[in-house]
């Protein structure tokens, strides 16, 4: 009994000494860098302060303007740069002198004391990130598209020592189901630079739309990127259609406008060409490309089309290599994603030029002849010095000598690549689809289906455990999708990637042991209020402490609680909507009759989270029988 005892309470020690309490963040920066100190003294950003370069480096002087401009805005005063201190100036040093060469291309110290803030990596790519980090110890304000009245821009004393654990942080859109301005796709690429993703997936060809400019195939935007009408709600629910023409595509001007704006910002932009199928805007513009020869119409609903390239037709590969050509000049990724999805193979079954190739290559399907369509499309692509990446449909029927996989559909595809010793990017349905519901679907916007929350999102890990390390090493990192059916405007994208996307950051960025949801969460109130102060749609959910339905029978006491501890909730009891002159919330209340309670919470003066609705009936006890 004795010894059982002891071992009871040994094994309590070991318990509590095992299970080591996770260190908090000590400054609210997202994704959560590798180590975080605070330092003495603190430093003032103001007039008087220089931003010093290495000498003969235009990027790292870009890099100091980046933030200058920035600065200028929000405070008015426009800091200089220059190579040299100036004698007793209170200086930010943008240097590769002195770097850790172990913090690799994108990691940086950052460095705060009271006369000197110290930015510095082995290269601009981690300057460039130690640049965002900084603007996330400064006040939120510093976010602002316009002068704020914040008088002093202090910096605490910090040292940051940081890298990002993946090379491959992306996320993706869709801009063929719907599209968005320019303007809106570079404010995109901002919320990727503020959150060190450095991978713009941008998926620019589809059924519904044909979406960049190619000069030697003008009617793929003349005809391919306009469609007839769009559906109206759900493809499962509804047969109505709007009966609108809908459409338009980038210039190649304004594709190199994007590719540039992503590039000062250390970002890749690698442009998705969809084959052999989600294709039918093309086959609708030259619908010789198909096997049965048309005529097609640019779809005006969702889902998978049976129509897509012939592959027994030599003038479908010279057409996509002279597109492929055009594509490559606009994007100097070295990687270039070829689709390969949901490709049905109904018209190559029954199509004679397809069976003749089937025939002619000896291939045993028409798996078999996807994977020669594809592993053709690569030789083009390596011949060119460029590397191939496909949604996982590319394994089936053998994967291409030396492509790159998506996970999509689960990890399964990403954990066969691996094993086949090629590079994986993991982006599994069930946490990466920033397109799914995060809610209860009856309090949101109508979107696809399924359910992903920023904590799914976050507690997603991209190495599977079926891989061994060596097998790991396949794993480039992670991505989140954002396909855009039922998402038809800017504010929409935002609602739906924000805040999921912080979330992703965190897991593509952050060493995987130092994740935490709870300090995420708190230092995710602190992201909101700088997202509020771009201007962004972000979801919120809803106020808790109540249910939607409450019965009682004497009285019930209402707490509520809001997402943010810098936010206040209003509310109303006569069934109006709440604003900011109705009842601040201070403390819990009682309620005793039949109510409709809305409520609403707000930071500063908008209120991002949707208004809750509750109501209070009261039961009278019955006689019992
Ligand atoms: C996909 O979601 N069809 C890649
Ligand atoms: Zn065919």
């Amino acid at each position: 009994m004795k010894n059982l005892l002891l071992t009871l309470l040994l094994g309590g020690i070991f318990v509590i000494s095992g299970c080591k309490t996770k260190e908090k963040s000590v400054f609210s920066i997202i994704p959560r860098p590798l180590e975080m100190k605070k330092e003495t003294g603190k430093f003032v950003i103001d007039g008087n302060t220089v931003i010093v370069v290495d000498k003969n480096s235009p990027e790292i002087k870009n890099i100091a303007d980046y933030f200058s401009d920035q600065f200028n805005i929000v405070s008015g005063v426009r800091l200089s740069v220059k190579e040299d201190a100036p004698d007793g100036a209170k200086v930010i040093i943008l240097t590769k002198k002195g770097a850790d060469p172990k913090l690799g291309k994108e990691g940086y110290e950052l460095i705060v004391h009271n006369d000197l803030i110290k930015l510095r990596a082995e290269d601009e790519t981690g300057l460039f990130w130690a640049v965002q980090s900084l603007f996330q110890l400064l006040p939120v304000q510093i976010y602002a598209k316009e002068e704020t009245t914040i008088k002093e821009w202090v910096v605490a004393g910090a040292y940051i020592k940081d890298k990002p654990r993946f090379k491959w942080r992306g996320m993706h859109l869709d801009v063929c189901r719907h599209m968005f301005p320019v303007e809106f796709i570079k404010k995109y690429i901002d919320y990727l630079a503020m959150h060190k993703l450095n991978i713009f997936h941008w998926h620019l060809t589809e059924d519904q739309g044909w979406r960049i400019e190619i000069k030697k195939y003008p009617k793929l935007t003349s005809i391919g990127a306009y469609r007839d009408s769009t559906l109206v709600g759900h493809a499962n629910k509804s047969d109505k259609y709007d009966g609108k023409r809908y459409g338009g595509f980038y210039t190649q001007d304004e594709v190199r406008e994007i590719v540039k704006y992503a590039a000062d910002r250390y970002i890749t932009v690698v442009p998705e060409i969809e084959m052999p199928g989600h294709s039918v805007a093309a086959l609708t513009a030259y619908p010789e490309l198909s096997c049965t020869g048309g005529p097609f119409h640019v779809r005006t609903t969702w889902g998978i089309s049976k129509d897509i390239y012939c592959a027994g037709n030599d003038s479908v590969f010279a057409f996509l290599e002279d597109v492929l050509t055009e594509v490559m000049e606009l994007f100097p990724s070295k990687v270039i994603h070829i689709g390969g999805d949901e490709a049905p193979k109904d018209r190559w079954e029954k199509c004679s030029k397809c069976q003749k190739r089937i025939k002619d290559e000896s291939l045993e399907d028409e798996h078999e002849l996807q994977s020669y369509f594809i592993t053709r499309i690569e030789k083009f692509l390596n011949s060119n010095g460029r590397h191939m990446i496909g949604w996982d449909e590319i394994l089936e029927g053998g994967l291409a000598p030396n492509a790159a996989v998506m996970s999509w559909r689960g990890i399964k595809g990403g954990i066969a690549a691996a094993r086949q010793n090629h590079e994986v990017v993991m982006t599994p349905s069930d946490y990466c689809y920033f397109n799914d519901y995060q809610n209860d679907p009856d309090v949101e916007p109508l979107a696809i289906g399924g359910f992903i929350t920023t904590e799914m999102v976050y507690n997603y890990e991209p190495i599977p455990d079926e891989l061994n390390d060596e097998q790991a090493k396949y794993i480039l990192g992670a991505q989140g999708n954002v396909w855009t059916e039922y998402i038809y405007t800017p504010e929409d994208v935002e609602y739906m990637t924000l805040p999921r996307m912080c979330a992703l950051a965190e897991v593509v960025w952050t060493n995987k042991e130092l994740k935490d949801f709870d300090d995420f969460s708190k230092r995710l109130s602190k992201q909101y209020l700088r997202l509020e102060q771009i201007g962004s749609t972000f979801f919120v959910s809803g106020i808790k402490g109540v249910d939607k339905r409450n019965v009682f029978i004497d009285k019930k006491i209402v707490k509520l609680t809001g997402n943010f501890s810098e936010s206040k909730i209003y509310y109303t009891l006569d069934g109006s909507e709440p604003d900011i002159n109705s009842i601040l919330y201070a403390a819990p209340f009682e309620i005793s009759g039949p109510v409709v309670l809305k409520a609403k919470e707000y930071i500063n003066r908008k209120s991002p989270g949707r208004m809750l609705i509750a109501t209070f009936d009261k039961e009278t006890p019955k006689q019992g029988v």
